[in-house]
């Protein structure tokens, strides 16, 4: 990603704020950092107050001497922007600048990621500052990259944002018929006969105590334009940057699987793209692997950034878990593995004092080079230098995808009468498990990608199915693709309105079955509690169940209801009165098979339904093996990311014990020189990694 600027491997290094430090430490840290491996800093994230000093003071001497003593070292930048939080005298004269929060309160100065994306204040010095940074340092040849503000998120009610909303609405629909009719507001007497009636959707309008709007259009609508007015922020700071130096690279780093922003529309304007992996100690490996095949998915599958992650622990979580000796390698292969070209930190050192002083980092409060953490973090980098450019640029190649949606997303969690125990990620991950336990390489990629060079697409929540999206889908599987709905797809279009004529809408041709009504299965009361709804003192938690290939499994939360019109039925309904109705059926279409799961199941299940599937469409596991049945995770991963002259393998162990994987090529292993036999076991200690070329 980074070839011609001179970089040739994986670049290792991270969050640097020396801003809190006397010069005696800065030195210091020029030592010690390179002393750990560390090739590259991302620095002037937070220093807007120190650059700007007053409306026309900037300084930027501070800044130089940072660039400086880097630069010294041979390290390579990643230039912050420093407009994620702005300085408390910009608030004091522009208080446009501040939000409104979600129930109406105009905020005080405080906090960081606090910026009104639509204030004219935020918008006209956030880009002043940019375009004077990108000017001074337009030379600077050791900035790869520009990390443009700071884990954008959040949302602003205020009224400039109001205003903006209008006329995002005007460029959307053009006229207020249109708008009336894409939102249905003759229910409940919500004609709007002039666009100054339309106020934003919160707390004071269609939320009023309840967890979901009551009011989908217009809260859909709102998340689109609060996500495209924070992108907004962001397309304006890059072009200022870009107007300047013409071939920067400009990225911002994304947040996990995060419900705020479209990120698959952030990434059309973003060059790569970067995200901060901050996994506790309860966190399922599967569920960092599909975070970082999330990321990967919005550029296409090319490499991505690893923005941040901890050395050891984080500060943010009521408890946060230290990261075992051997952790941050295993987390980190893992993020190469699915396709990071660089490792980066949050932090270099560890603040002084305020919100992240318990934020671990390389070098902690001690300011040794002989703690455990440090002595990690520098074995591994010296180990990275070691791998060189073998782990950079290859891809890894998929033959199975996940869909997955932002709108769906937002349509999905925020219309009422939807179950609230059923969260949209989770079906994904649900399926996504079963693969990744499995060694399958997946790719998660959005409604329009191309979908003709996977083989089995998995269509979780299909919920909201766009205008064109139903054809290209049929294309595929008439050309012999397999392709997998679950409950509740075909739902909705666009505007969230339902597909007239019954479920699954546009839909029902390629499912080969009609939908009529939906059970919905208490299972969690505790959810009913937070949604302020009356609690029966008890409620016996309800599952129905159904038997596939012989075997029985429980089906939870949703049952859809269905009436097979041409499509195979694979296993029924085991009770109630829907008893011997489809719970899985498979409909042939041309060449290929369309799937329903009309319930969500067990771990179990997912295993041998994507074992079935990947057999059927001819996936094979990252290893070439057909794809056995995983009946209990062992808990070794196998990922892979290959080029035109090679294939390298990461084995990651995620348990604490040794663990053996047959390795059925000849290859050498990287970390320590030595030759693999095809077909020899390999031996991973525990928490081990190997990483093993193939050629
Ligand atoms: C986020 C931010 C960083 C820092 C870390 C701490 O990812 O981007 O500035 O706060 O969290 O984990
Ligand atoms: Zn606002």
């Amino acid at each position: 990603m980074f070839e011609d600027k001179g970089v040739n491997k994986i670049l290792y290094g991270g969050d640097y704020n020396p801003e809190q430090w006397d010069e005696a430490t800065r030195d210091r840290d020029m030592i010690m950092l390179p002393e750990a491996g560390v090739d590259i800093v991302t620095i002037n994230v937070f220093s807007w107050a120190r650059l700007q000093l007053s409306e026309n003071d900037y300084d930027f001497s501070d800044l130089d001497s940072i660039v400086k003593r880097v630069t010294e070292k041979g390290m390579k930048i990643c230039m912050g922007t420093s407009t994620a939080a702005y300085p408390a005298w910009m608030a004091k004269k522009y208080p446009d600048i501040l939000r409104v929060d979600f129930e109406g309160r105009k905020k005080k100065y405080g906090f960081r990621h606090n910026a009104c994306p639509n204030s004219p204040s935020y918008r006209k010095y956030s880009v002043l500052l940019t375009k004077r940074l990108a000017e001074h340092f337009a030379n600077q040849d050791n900035i790869v990259i520009w990390h443009i503000n700071n884990e954008y998120g959040g949302a602003c009610y205020c009224e400039n944002c109001e205003r903006a909303f209008r006329e995002w609405l005007k460029d959307k629909y053009h006229t207020l018929d249109r708008l009336n009719s894409a939102w249905n507001t003759a229910f409940w007497s919500h004609t709007y006969y002039d666009w100054d009636e339309i106020v934003v959707p919160n707390e004071l309008s269609e939320f009023q105590g309840g967890k979901r709007s009551q009011f989908t259009g217009i809260t859909l609508d709102y998340m689109r334009f609060n996500s495209d007015s924070m992108l907004q922020n962001y397309i304006d700071e890059r072009n200022a940057i870009k107007e300047v130096i013409s071939d920067a690279l400009c990225t911002t780093n994304m947040m996990n699987v995060f419900k705020g922003l479209d990120y698959r529309k952030w990434a059309k304007e973003i060059d790569v793209a970067s995200w901060d992996n901050y996994p506790q100690k309860f966190t399922s490996p599967y569920f960092d692997a599909f975070a970082h095949e999330l990321i990967r998915g919005l550029k296409g599958g090319k490499p991505f950034m690893l923005m941040e992650q901890a050395p050891s622990m984080t500060s943010w979580m009521p408890i946060n878990s230290l990261k075992r000796p051997g952790q941050m390698r295993r987390f980190s292969y893992e993020a190469v593995a699915h396709g990071a070209d660089t490792l980066m930190f949050f932090q270099m050192r560890q603040s002084p004092a305020g919100a992240e002083m318990y934020h671990s980092a390389i070098i902690d409060h001690s300011g040794r080079d002989d703690t455990r953490v440090f002595r990690e973090c520098k074995a591994f980098g010296e180990e990275l230098k070691k791998l060189g450019k073998i782990p950079l640029g290859g891809v890894a190649e998929a033959k199975c995808a996940i869909i997955f949606d932002w709108p769906t997303w937002w349509a999905f969690e925020d219309a009422s009468g939807l179950p609230s125990g059923v969260r949209y990620p989770d079906e994904a991950l649900r399926y996504y498990r079963a693969l990744f336990e499995s060694n399958v390489p997946v790719d998660i990629i959005g409604p329009e990608d191309d979908l003709s060079k996977y083989r089995l697409v998995i269509a979780p929540l299909f919920y909201m199915v766009g205008d064109k999206v139903k054809d290209r889908m049929a294309g595929y599987v008439k050309n012999g693709g397999t392709l997998l709905f679950t409950y509740y797809s075909g739902c909705v279009d666009e505007n969230a309105h339902i597909l007239q004529g019954g479920y699954p809408g546009s839909l029902k041709e390629l499912i080969g079955a009609r939908i009529e009504e939906r059970d919905l299965l208490y299972e969690d009361m505790e959810h009913f509690k937070c949604d302020g709804v009356w609690l029966p003192e008890h409620v016996d938690d309800m599952t129905n169940s159904f038997s596939y290939k012989g075997v029985e499994y429980p089906a939870y939360k949703v049952c859809d209801i269905m009436y097979s019109e041409g499509a195979e039925v694979l296993a029924v309904f085991n009770e109630d009165f829907y008893a011997k109705q489809p719970a899985v059926t498979k409909n042939k279409l041309g060449k290929g098979s369309v799937y329903y799961i009309a319930t969500c199941s067990s771990n179990r299940f997912y295993s041998k339904l994507m074992k079935d599937l990947c057999d059927e469409a001819g996936v094979k596991d990252v290893m070439d093996n057909p794809v056995g049945y995983v009946e209990e995770w062992g808990g070794v991963e196998v990922a892979a990311r290959a080029d035109d002259d090679k294939t390298v393998y990461y084995l990651i162990n995620h348990t604490d014990e040794e663990k053996e994987v047959l390795f059925p090529f000849d290859g050498e292993e990287l970390t320590e020189n030595i030759r693999i036999e095809c077909g020899k076991s390999v031996m991973l200690e525990g928490t081990g990694v190997k990483v093993i070329c193939v050629r």
